[in-house]
């Protein structure tokens, strides 16, 4: 499992500090980008913003965008075009989730691009609400707090959505994001969960490095 640390930033600043400090240690960073109306926090920038600077700083990793905004539809051609690994759109979102799958498929196409397509689900949200979709989904984000704010608590009721959809469909890839700590982390993987997205276990943490490397080495059981 490879740890990927959730990009969560109020200033151009503090987006560039945080993917500095990671860059070393990891393949696969997450942005999160927040609207102010879908969850009651908002990041830094416009979607065009995000792009140009995450092309200026040239890491070298990839980035998968996880988008907590109201109209998903609007964002989606620009990452696609701009090579992000993989989106995830909430399924709370939207009325039409499907219509959003199909404008990563058209990008894919128009583009030449694979980037994958991704649902993620709030705690409140049952499963049976995105199980029409898993047929179509490379990835399901099992979100372990309501999304908004890093330092949450971790919801169990995530590990059976976790169990739930592996059920459903053990093609899909899922990632876990919110509350995810050094703690909990085996129980989740154990669950059935792909990999791991944290922000406070390692932006909180005193040495980056081994914190990652920490997450890194724990095991399913
Ligand atoms: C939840 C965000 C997460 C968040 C994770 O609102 O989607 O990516 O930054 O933060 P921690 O790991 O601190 O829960």
């Amino acid at each position: 499992m490879e740890l990927v640390p959730a990009i969560l930033a109020k200033t151009k600043e503090e987006f560039v500090q945080k993917i500095k400090l990671v860059v070393p240690y990891v393949k696969l960073a997450q942005i999160d980008i927040m609207d102010g109306i879908f969850v009651p926090n908002k990041t830094w920038g416009t979607a065009v913003e995000i792009e140009r600077e995450w092309k200026k700083l040239n890491v070298g990793i990839g980035r998968e965008v996880h988008l907590m905004v109201s109209r998903p539809e609007i964002l989606i051609k620009i990452f696609v075009k701009d090579n992000a690994e993989r989106i995830y759109f909430h399924i709370e979102s939207t009325d039409e989730p499907q219509k959003v799958l199909d404008l990563i498929n058209q990008g894919n196409k128009q583009f030449n691009k694979r980037c994958k397509k991704g649902i993620a689900i709030n705690p409140e949200t049952s499963v049976a609400k995105i199980e029409p979709f898993l047929p179509f989904l490379d990835s399901v984000l099992v979100m372990g707090v309501s999304p908004g704010f890093s330092g949450q608590k971790f919801q169990k009721i995530a590990l059976n959505k976790i169990r739930q959809i592996k059920k459903f469909n053990p093609r899909i890839e899922i990632g876990v994001d919110g509350g995810v700590d050094l703690k909990n982390a085996k129980e989740i993987l154990s669950a059935g969960a792909d990999y791991l997205v944290a922000a406070s276990s390692i932006f909180g943490s005193k040495n980056i490095k081994e914190a990652i490397n920490k997450f890194n080495s724990i095991e399913a059981e």
